[in-house]
Formats: C-alpha cells, structure tokens, sequence
C-alpha cells in the first residue's frame, strides 16, 4: 500500500523481528512498532495495534515464529504449544490467526529433532503464509474489479483494506484495482462504531490513493439506499461458513439486508485464510465481546451515561441468503459454492 508516496505492507519480517503499522494512531500519526517476543505480538493483537482477520492471520504468524526463534531446545514443542494457545486466544472470531498461527505451528514439528533447522522453517512458513495472503488479496482484487461498473457508487464497512491485511486489502483491493482501470466510482465509508476503522483507516487509505469516497455515519447507509445513490456494498469477512454464512464488523449484517431490501448486489471479498471448512453455519461462529469502555469513551472522556452499562459485540452475522457472490482469489462464486470451490 502506498503512505506518504511509499510502499508498505502492514506487518513483515525482518532481522528476526515482526515490524507492524500502528494501527491505534492512523490517522493522526504515522509509526511502525517492533516486536520480538510472541507475547508482546500476543498483547499487541489484543489492543488491536494489527487488526483485520489477515493482518493477524500474519501477525500470529510471525507471533509463531519468534516462539520458534526463543524456545528452549529441551522444551520445544511445549514452549510452541503454549505461544499457539496464547497467540490463538487473542481474538476469536477471525479465523485466519489460528489459520496462520497453526501453520507455522505444524510446520516447525515437522522437522523437530533438527531444532536449528526447525526455527529457520518456522520463519519461513510465516513469510510464505504472509505472502500468500497478499497475493490472494491482490488476484482477488483484480478479479472483483470486473463487477464494478464505471460511475458505481459502492458502500462498504468497517476497514477492509491493506491495512487489515499483509497487503492490498479485500474489499478496498476490489476499489483500488476498479480505480486503478480508471473506473470513476465513488465510496462511502460507513464510520464503523466503536473503533470507528471506517472513518479512521479506510478514508485514510482511500485519501492516500485519491479514491473519491465521503465518511458516513453508520445510521445514514439506510438514507442513501433510499436514495437510490448506492449500487453495490463490498465488504469483508471474519470467517466464512460452508453453507456461506460469514461473521465481519459489527453492522455489516443490517448493511446485507437493507441491500436485499433496496435490491442492491452486496458482495464480500476474502482470501483463501478467511474460509473455515470446519464450521457449517453462522451460529458456529464465536463471537468477540469488547470492552463496554469502547462504546461509553473516547481517549479516556465518558461520551455516554457512565453508570449505564453498555453491550460491545465486535461481529455480527451476515446469513448466506443475504449475500449475492464471494469474491475470492479463484473467482467470484455464489456463498453456497464459495466454501466447496476453496477446497479445489
Ligand atoms: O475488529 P477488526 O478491526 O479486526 O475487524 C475487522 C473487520 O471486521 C474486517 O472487515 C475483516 O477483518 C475483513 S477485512 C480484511
């Protein structure tokens, strides 16, 4: 992704460190963090300094690699099976972590009683699964591209660009490759409640890419259906079920079906670390619960009655009836037929 006229990714490898983009201060401030334990990538997923179902399928990644990197040779494989556990329990509801942080789990066994050469696989297997998942989001990106038509007005939700990826974004790899063809389309940007990843991150990326776009508030979608001015809804996703239901930011599930209401196409891009094959339904999906602190505060100030409590549910459910097609690395298929195609 391009900041400031430079090319990024939000999280890579280097010099046996995880180096990742703040995302807390976009886009008041533009800095990049360093780690080199899995704890502190563990604390760091939690406080969401990397927040987006591949950018922590990455992170988780490389979380693992550094395990590998620091374990004990007498205590390998149990110093590996607690960073895993530690590492998955961060934030349920996206399934590219435990994906991620899975892979590079198994990978590193593999080779264990060669512990040197079990490390050094380690950080391989975490580069080769963060550059997997940013070429997925850039194929899918240039497939999704071919639905939009030129003059399209697309709403999207929460932040599903490169920042919540490795790179590219899913939902806004589908815009920025339209507007790269030279579409002349436009975006709202639902603000997203309450970490508001909308009005922060995804108009960042947009402004940084002079795609044309205005932040919305998330109640005001529902005026602009209304209005006719809308002509797809592209987003992402947290998980995706076998019969298509899939879990993403908190409203995106009223987005889906005032679509269906207005009669507007309402797609969901993901890449391949996004599809779980072992849950069937949305029901399945563990959902996260926040902090009330989210919704009654901002930057320390109460914003709402503080003695009243306050529900955060991070996610919702988007039932598969409500989604026209998946696009995916390996094309665009209906949500039914998303979760069997991946398997190919
Ligand atoms: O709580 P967040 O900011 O991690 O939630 C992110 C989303 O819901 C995104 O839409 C989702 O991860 C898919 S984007 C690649």
């Amino acid at each position: 992704m391009q900041i400031n006229g430079k090319q990024y990714r939000s999280v890579w490898f280097e010099q046996g460190r995880l180096i990742m983009i703040d995302q807390n201060k976009i886009p008041y401030e533009f800095g990049l963090k360093e780690y080199s334990t899995y704890l502190e990538v563990a604390a760091a997923i939690r406080e969401m300094t990397v927040r987006g179902a591949p950018a922590i399928g990455a992170a988780g990644a490389f979380g693992m690699a550094l395990a590998a990197l620091a374990a004990p040779d007498q205590k390998f494989r149990a110093y590996l099976r607690s960073a895993r556990d530690e590492l998955i329990s961060t934030r349920p509801t996206a399934v590219d972590l435990s994906i991620g942080v899975q892979y590079v789990y198994e990978s590193a066994l593999k080779f264990i009683p060669d512990l040197p050469h079990a490390r050094q696989v380690a950080v391989l297997a975490a580069n080769e699964f963060a550059n997997k998942s940013a070429d997925d989001c850039l194929k899918l990106g240039r497939i999704g591209a071919e639905l939009i038509q030129d003059g399209a007005r697309i709403l999207t939700h929460c932040n599903a660009g490169a920042l919540a990826t490795v790179d590219h974004g899913t939902a806004l790899s589908v815009i920025r490759e339209a507007h790269k063809l030279g579409k002349n389309i436009f975006v709202y940007v639902d603000e997203t409640r309450p970490r508001f990843q909308g009005a922060r991150l995804t108009a960042f990326e947009l402004e940084q890419e002079g795609i044309p776009h205005a932040i919305i508030t998330d109640s005001a979608a529902g005026f602009y259906f209304w209005k006719e001015q809308i002509d797809l809804v592209i987003t992402g996703a947290d998980r995706i079920c076998l019969n298509g239901d899939i879990a993403n930011k908190i409203g995106t599930y009223e987005k889906a079906v005032l679509a269906h209401v207005h009669e507007v196409p309402f797609y969901v891009a993901a890449p391949d670390s996004t599809f779980d094959l072992a849950c069937a339904k949305g029901k399945d999906i563990p959902i996260e619960i926040r902090d009330e602190d989210e919704i009654k505060r901002i930057n320390g100030s109460y914003l709402a009655n503080p003695g009243s409590p306050a529900l955060n549910p991070a996610f919702d459910i988007t039932p598969a009836k409500y989604i026209t097609g998946i696009i995916t690395p390996k094309g665009v298929f209906t949500p039914q037929e998303a979760a069997q195609r991946m398997q190919s």
